[in-house]
Formats: structure tokens, sequence, C-alpha cells
């Protein structure tokens, strides 16, 4: 299967100015090369452009967050280019641009997925878990509600401006890595019943528990897997290319053991990548370990290995 590639170069969903720029230094390092390399056909999709409305309605949404209508332009155009790549039958990878740009990618794959009839899981790799909504966002930064927003929240619902998508059910969403949760985001995600690995889970259970255990509840004939990968779940030394870097994140190789074992399970459908910022970066280097780790997703392995798939039954 054809990987289909799209550059979203837009951060104004963060306060940080920078991670628009992400694409470009994701070309730079050679992102596309290292796929071919590991044998991959890539459809480069080439980067969206700026865009001004295709919206149904033009109700003002300007109380939902700082930049909402940019992010909803943005949103949709994400959405639909993501859809055309499903539809034309690539596996989408969706390089950011702040982590907004998943409302666009993971409503496209929930909407196409259920034309398959198939429900979505998903699993956010992500120092926050962007649950927070236009209520409870301390900021205002809209991609701090990312997830709420795919699990349907109401308000949040108005971005997408009637296109309608499945809301992803949040016993199926997790989250590993978070480590920076507001007060009533954590609330809401408890309420929820999301998934949420944090960083003392990683110290307690390690790595491969953990995705075990997220593979375990996901039933692949029945489920499409998309990944969203926050480079600031990654601490803050190896990836300080971020725009919101907190303290105690995953090592290098944990960072890249979730990324083979996700290999190993063929079971990921979709990934984004977000949240480089090459304003903050030190020499490319968190573009560089962000090519090198979606490689381990995309099956580069240390040493000829057969797979060694984990948690494809479901646990009893
Ligand atoms: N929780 C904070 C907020 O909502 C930070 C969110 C950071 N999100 C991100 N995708 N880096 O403002
Ligand atoms: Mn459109
Ligand atoms: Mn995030
Ligand atoms: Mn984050």
């Amino acid at each position: 299967q054809a990987v289909g590639l799209i550059g979203v170069p837009f951060g104004l969903a963060a306060s940080v100015p920078g991670t628009c720029l992400g694409p470009a230094a994701a070309r730079i390092v050679g992102l596309a090369e290292a796929l071919s390399g590991l044998g991959h056909e890539v459809v480069d999709r080439g980067d969206l452009a700026p865009v001004r409305s295709h919206s149904r309605t033009s109700r003002d949404i300007s109380r939902l967050g700082n930049h909402a209508e940019a992010v909803s332009h943005w949103v949709e155009a994400i959405h639909d280019e993501t859809l055309a790549a499903l539809t034309e039958g690539q596996r989408p990878l969706i390089i950011g641009g702040d982590h907004s740009v998943s409302m666009g990618s993971v409503s496209a794959v929930a909407r196409h997925a259920a034309r398959d009839g198939k429900r979505v899981a998903v699993l956010w790799i992500d120092a926050h878990p962007d649950f927070n909504t236009p209520q409870s966002s301390p900021s205002g930064n809209m991609h701090g509600m990312s997830l709420a927003f795919l699990a349907g929240d109401e308000d949040l619902a108005e971005i997408m401006r009637g296109r309608a998508f499945p809301a992803i059910l949040p016993t199926d969403i997790s989250v590993i890595g978070a480590r920076s949760i507001d007060q009533e985001e954590q609330e809401a995600i408890a309420a929820a019943g999301v998934r949420c690995h944090d960083m003392r889970a990683v110290d307690e259970h390690g790595i491969r528990y953990l995705v075990e255990d997220v593979l375990g509840s996901i039933d692949p004939t029945t489920t499409h897997l998309h990944v969203s990968f926050d480079l600031d779940v990654v601490d803050p030394a190896l990836a300080p290319g971020v725009g919101t870097p907190v303290p105690g994140g995953l090592n290098y190789r944990e960072a890249h053991y979730i990324m083979e074992l996700l290999h190993d399970s063929g079971l990921v459908g979709s990934l984004d990548v977000v949240e480089l910022n090459p304003m903050r970066d030190i020499q490319g280097q968190t573009a560089s370990l962000m090519v090198d780790l979606v490689g381990s997703l995309f099956g580069k392995a240390i040493t000829l290995r057969s797979r060694q798939p984990v948690g494809l039954s479901r646990a009893a």
C-alpha cells in the first residue's frame, strides 16, 4: 500500500510560532527518501496551501479558541486531502503543523472507516492529552483541544461546520507518555474513560506492556488504528524542536520501541507526526529524530528479525 504524504504548514493553534515550518524541515532531512529507502511507494501529495473559506456556514466561531476561524478552514482542507488519500487507497502520513491538524486527519479517517463498516481506534502519543474544551482550556490554544474534538465535544463540532463524522469512542482512545494535564482536562479524561498511560506508567510497566495493552483492546478485523505522534512526548533533551516542551519524556529507545512494536503489529492504518518546530530546533536534530521514528514505524529494524506482533488477540 502506497504512503500518501501530506504536509500541513499550519501553526496558529499553538502559541509558539514555527510549527508551520515543520513540513519543510521534514522534507529537507529526507522524510520521503527514508520511506522509499525502506521499500515503500511514496505518493507525495505536497503541502496544503493556505485556504480561505469553502465552509457551508460563516457563523462566527472565534469564541472557540485563538484563531478558530483559521483553524477551521485548515481542518476542513486537511480532512478533504486525507479523505482523498484514503479513497485512492493510500496510507495517509500527515506531517504538521501543530496538533490541531489531527482534527482534520482523524475525522477523515473516521468518516472513511465508517463507509467500510469499521470503527477507529486512536493512539495519542503525547506529553499532553489535548482533551481541553473551549471552556476548560487555560490558554485558548486549539492544539490542546484536538482529542476532545475527535471524541465528539459538541462545541468543537462547529470547527467542521456541518461535515459530520463519527466521533471516536473514548474507550477506543489511548494516550501514552502524558505528563502535563490541566486540572479540568484530567477530570474530563477520567469521566470519559480514555485509556491514559502517563509517564509514571511507562516507568512502572515499560513500553512493551503498555503497547500490548493498547493493541490488545483492538480487534483488527473491525478497527482502523490511527496513530497521532506529538514530538513533545520525547524528552526535550533529545527533541528540543517543539513549542511546548515538558521535562521527563520518553528516552530515545522508548520512543523507537513504540514505533517498532506498532510496525510489527501491522495494524497502523494512518499516522500523523506533529508539533515539530524548526525555530526551536538545534541544527535539525528534532527533524532528523522525526524521520528516524517514522522509519521505525515503517519497518526499519536494527537487525534482521522476524516480526513479533504483540496484542493481536484480545486480552482475556
Ligand atoms: N494543555 C495545554 C493547553 O491546552 C497545552 C497543550 C499542548 N498541546 C500540544 N499539542 N502541544 O493549552
Ligand atoms: Mn474542501
Ligand atoms: Mn499534542
Ligand atoms: Mn504535546
